[in-house]
């Protein structure tokens, strides 16, 4: 996609600084387009055909942005809180320029797998209650979760809210036994540690799935959305630019709604 603009915002874009900043370069000659000093920093270029150089370093340019973070508890999934620090405020500067947003809410205490972009469309689709998108979550949950809870959940559970989920698929990873018995409540004597894959977005949707049988989350991390999976690699806290391949997958998985 072809996108003309003036070179003073694609470098102002790019992290280059400011517009005033970058009128004081283009003064001192440490702008050029295909090799030739720019005299005016109001200049329109088309990037995609033009080469643009700042202190004689090529830069690059992209209006869009995807970032897979891997989520830590305790920060919340927004672009801005009066009071708490959002997952925007985990990127470096110069990653916040193009205006990288949250798809979709994890719950302040839930870890894991958060894409941020500035591609409104893919968002949209990757969100729209039409798509159900496969979100998987890892939890370790009280009590012992077994094969009435696993029919349950693929049959449909009744929320607080009498609302009926869709089905779900759970999987029982492993149940663990307290042996010094040093849980405080009985109940968390025996937890679970699960699998749960859900293809809508309900609020605190798993929570209320497991209150629903009578079981609390006691921790949430989300493992993967459609085709993304999260890299394990990347530490609770650090982000990543997605590889053009999984960008490709998010993109071809936008076209394949399952009504
Ligand atoms: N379900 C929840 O209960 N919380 C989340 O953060 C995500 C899914």
């Amino acid at each position: 996609m072809a996108e003309k603009l003036r070179i003073d915002k694609l470098l102002a874009h790019m992290g280059r600084g400011t517009r005033s900043e970058i009128k004081k370069a283009v003064k001192s000659g440490k702008v050029s387009v295909d090799g030739k000093v720019v005299k005016d920093s109001g200049m329109i270029v088309d990037p995609s055909a033009q080469a643009v150089s700042f202190e004689g370093e090529r830069v690059s340019y992209r209006n869009v942005v995807y970032f897979m973070l891997n989520k830590p508890a305790g920060v919340v999934s927004a672009t801005e809180d009066n009071r708490d620090r959002t997952v925007i405020d985990l990127l470096m500067p110069e990653d916040t320029l193009l205006g990288p947003f949250p798809v979709g809410r994890l719950d302040k205490d839930t870890v894991g797998l958060l894409l941020l972009t500035n591609d409104g469309a893919l968002a949209h689709e990757l969100l729209s209650p039409r798509k159900h998108v496969d979100k998987t979550y890892e939890a370790l949950v009280s009590g012992n979760v077994d094969g009435s809870d696993i029919e349950a959940f693929a049959s449909g559970v009744t929320l607080d809210d009498g609302y009926v989920t869709m089905p779900s698929e759970l999987v029982v990873l492993e149940v663990r036994h307290d042996a010094d018995g040093s849980a405080n409540d009985e109940e968390d004597a025996v937890t679970s540690l699960i699998r749960l894959t859900i293809r809508e977005g309900k609020f605190h949707q798993v929570k209320r799935m497991f209150q629903a049988a009578g079981k609390r989350v006691l921790t949430l991390k989300r493992i993967s959305m459609g085709p993304l999976k999260l890299d394990e690699s990347l530490p609770e806290g650090r982000y990543r630019e997605l590889t053009d391949e999984e960008v490709k997958l998010l993109k071809a998985h936008r076209g394949a709604s399952r009504a």
